[in-house]
């Protein structure tokens, strides 16, 4: 199994809005991702546009010649915005205003009707729809429950783990939350993101074997000042290899320890 990288390119245009100029484009950095080797790019149209506009979405959409996945509120404005754009998966996050970044998983345990509607309509458009939720059973079940076609697995709690233990803790809860997910149901793609630097994907990619997908935006886009965006994909891309690769090491060592 290969694992996707999709980047996510929101803080380019964050630069941008610093200055309320033309540049940086966040398009041109989408497509040198591309280049790069990037599987997909990822952008977040968040309800105060503070960093992507409508007009990105639309110039990304045409622009690019991969998979572009849409972050968005569940709200009948961004429903529409999707409907129009046809992105090639919609990601349903929980937004706040407050917020400095996405805090959270979505609370689909509390609100399936809400997100069963979107994840109906969505598909019927042939837009894929995947739920951002914390590394939880239930709310894995409850995505399920609802037809999500992929979850992405909130990776913050790990990221921000200093202590062995804490940190143990939290990729345990990932490695049962994606083994469940795979286990209820084959079908579902399960993808991860938040906080992920070239320090922690390795042994993500390494311990969480069911991982199809990672979302990567701040270290990355961060990074790519000082090494430049190319160098840095082509970077991420040696790092999440190296995890894909050393699985089957650990799938040997556990087949040889069984005899
Ligand atoms: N996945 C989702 C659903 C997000 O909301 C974000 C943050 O925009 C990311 C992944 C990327 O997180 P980071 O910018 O920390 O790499």
């Amino acid at each position: 199994m290969t694992v996707r990288l999709q980047v996510n390119v929101d803080h380019v245009a964050t630069l941008r809005q610093a200055r309320g100029e033309l540049y940086p484009d966040p398009l041109r950095a989408a497509i040198l991702c591309e280049r790069a080797g990037a599987d997909g790019i990822t952008i977040h149209l968040r309800e105060d546009r503070r960093h992507i506009q409508d007009h990105d979405l639309r110039h990304i959409r045409k622009g690019i010649q991969t998979r572009l996945n849409l972050e968005m509120a569940a709200t009948d404005e961004m429903l529409s915005i999707a409907l129009q754009n046809k992105p090639d998966c919609v990601t349903l996050v929980p937004e706040k205003r407050q917020e400095r970044t996405t805090e959270g998983g979505l609370d689909v345990v509390a609100n399936p009707e809400l997100i069963r509607r979107f994840c109906t309509t969505l598909q019927e458009s042939n837009i894929a729809v995947s739920l951002f939720i914390g590394p939880d059973i239930e709310q894995v079940e409850a995505s399920i429950e609802v037809g999500a076609s992929a979850i992405e697995l909130h990776t913050g709690e790990l990221a921000h783990a200093r202590e062995a233990v804490s940190l143990k803790q939290q990729m345990m809860r990932l490695q049962i939350a994606a083994a469940h997910a795979s286990n209820q149901n084959e079908k579902l793609s399960v993808a991860a993101g938040h906080g992920l630097t070239l320090d922690n994907v390795q042994d993500l990619v390494r311990e969480v074997p069911e991982l199809s997908e990672l979302n990567i935006g701040h270290a990355l886009i961060s990074e790519s000042l000082f090494c430049g965006l190319e160098q840095c994909v082509g970077a991420y891309r040696r790092v999440i290899q190296a995890g894909v690769k050393a699985r089957s090491k650990v799938a040997a060592d556990i087949r040889r320890t069984r005899g």
